[in-house]
Order: structure tokens, then C-alpha cells, then sequence
């Protein structure tokens, strides 16, 4: 891909014409896992690893959590949560269920605005998600991608101050790519790669009474039945 000015519609698009996904290994279900690729041909030699890595949360206090990869723990089972006309909108959001009893555990971001090189963290705290980070709907009813208006996503290869120095997680970001994109590839930190996130079909499971948590506003997505091949 020569192109640097690559747009997340044009990303999309490539991504769905992949030869290693025929139409009936597309699912539709409520409960998704967010699976991670290196987007853009982003090379570079990560400790941690990324494709194929599920999106799931790094605890780091009551309540919070960092965005991470991990393609060893299975991640975190996530629906599209939203009315009919917010979906349409694109204003719906992405939660999870989680704690004791079950609580929303929202995909929550936000982007630098005083500097659009800097990049802004994606955490899975308890309650809401925001508002429009959400799943794309391509026409051709293929699975969406993660997307978060003019943003970005990006993983980085880096450690969480909560569990010391020693260790390295996958930690997902973004960067507002509208005013960085033209130069996004030299603007991305050395130990970070841009990142695909799409949905893989999983069960979403039925709440245990008491929970807090509440899937009468879940939305079935198109999903990838088996993990995305090489592309
Ligand atoms: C990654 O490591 C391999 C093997 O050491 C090397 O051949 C390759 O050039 C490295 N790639 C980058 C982008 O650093
Ligand atoms: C899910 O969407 C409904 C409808 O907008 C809203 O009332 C509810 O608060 C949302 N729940 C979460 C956890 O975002
Ligand atoms: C992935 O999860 C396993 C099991 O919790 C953990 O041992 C490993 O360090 C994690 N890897 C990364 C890159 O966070």
C-alpha cells in the first residue's frame, strides 16, 4: 500500500476484499470479540504481539482499565449497544459486562485536541462507552471495523506504570487521524502500530439476575465467524 493518505473507508474496503474470508464465514450474533490487525503496513518489531490479539481490559484500579491486546486471554466479550436510530446515527456505543454483580464496562476515548500528535488513551471503565466509537455497517453486509469519528486506532508496545516497569502490554490508543493522517505514519510513536479492530462472532451471554448490566439495547452485527486470515 504506496498510499499514505489512506482513508478508514478506503482501509475498510481493502480489508473486506481479502480473499482469506468468503461470505459464509460472515455470522451475525450480539456478543462479539474485538480482534486486533496491524493496519497500513505498519511493520515494526513489537515485543507484543498484535494480529490476532483480542481486545480485553488491564485492570489499574476500582473500576478502570486500560485498553489492551492480549492474544493469549480470549479478551472481552463486547455488543454494540444503542436504539435503532442511534445506530443509524452512528452514535451508539460499545460496552461489555463486568464485576460483581455485573456492571456496563464502556469503550471510553477521547482525542488530544491541543495536539493531534499526541496520543490519547482508550480505557473500558465502568459505565457508559462513548458515544459514536462504534462499528462501521458496511453495505455489503460485511463486519464493521472499530472506528472512532476522525481517529485513529494504534496499539503500543509499552508498560503500565500499575505493574511495574517490567512488563509489556499491547496498549490501545488512538491519534485524531483527520489533522495527523498526512503525516500519520512519521507521527506514530516508534513503539506503536495503526490497528484494525474487528468483530469475531461470540455467544453474549445471558445476565444472572441482580446484574446491573442490561442487553435490551444489544444490536446483532455482522461478524467473522473464524479468526481473519493473512492479509
Ligand atoms: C524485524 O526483525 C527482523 C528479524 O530480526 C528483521 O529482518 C526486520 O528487518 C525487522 N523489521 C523491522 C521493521 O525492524
Ligand atoms: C444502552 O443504550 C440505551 C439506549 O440509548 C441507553 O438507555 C443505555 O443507558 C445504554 N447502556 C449503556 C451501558 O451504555
Ligand atoms: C496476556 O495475558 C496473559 C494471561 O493473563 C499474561 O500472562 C500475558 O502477560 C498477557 N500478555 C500481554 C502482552 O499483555
Amino acid at each position: 500500500m504506496a498510499a499514505k493518505l489512506i482513508t478508514l473507508l478506503a482501509a475498510a474496503s481493502v480489508a473486506t476484499a481479502s480473499p482469506f474470508l468468503s461470505r459464509r464465514e460472515v455470522g451475525h450474533s450480539k456478543g462479539f470479540k474485538l480482534v486486533a490487525s496491524v493496519a497500513g503496513g505498519d511493520a515494526k518489531n513489537l515485543t507484543v504481539p498484535i494480529d490476532g490479539a483480542f481486545l480485553g481490559g488491564a485492570h489499574v484500579g476500582a473500576g478502570l482499565n486500560l485498553a489492551v491486546l492480549n492474544i493469549t486471554d480470549g479478551g472481552v466479550t463486547f455488543f454494540q449497544n444503542g436504539t435503532a436510530a442511534e445506530v443509524k446515527d452512528a452514535q451508539s456505543t460499545i460496552s461489555s459486562d463486568g464485576g460483581t454483580p455485573l456492571n456496563p464496562y464502556g469503550l471510553q476515548a477521547g482525542l488530544d485536541t491541543a495536539d493531534p500528535r499526541t496520543p490519547y488513551g482508550v480505557t473500558l471503565d465502568a459505565g457508559a462507552g462513548t458515544p459514536g466509537i462504534t462499528l462501521t455497517a458496511p453495505a455489503d453486509g460485511q463486519p464493521g471495523e472499530l472506528v472512532m469519528g476522525p481517529a485513529s486506532f494504534i496499539a503500543c508496545d509499552e508498560s503500565i506504570a500499575y505493574y511495574g516497569p517490567d512488563r509489556r502490554f499491547a496498549v490501545v490508543k488512538d491519534l485524531d487521524a483527520s489533522r495527523a493522517l498526512g503525516d500519520l505514519p512519521t507521527n506514530i510513536p516508534d513503539n506503536c502500530v495503526r490497528v484494525s479492530l474487528r468483530p469475531l462472532c461470540t455467544e453474549l451471554g445471558t445476565l444472572p439476575p441482580g446484574s446491573l448490566s442490561s442487553h435490551e439495547f444489544a444490536n446483532e452485527v455482522p461478524c467473522n465467524m473464524v479468526l481473519p486470515g493473512p492479509r
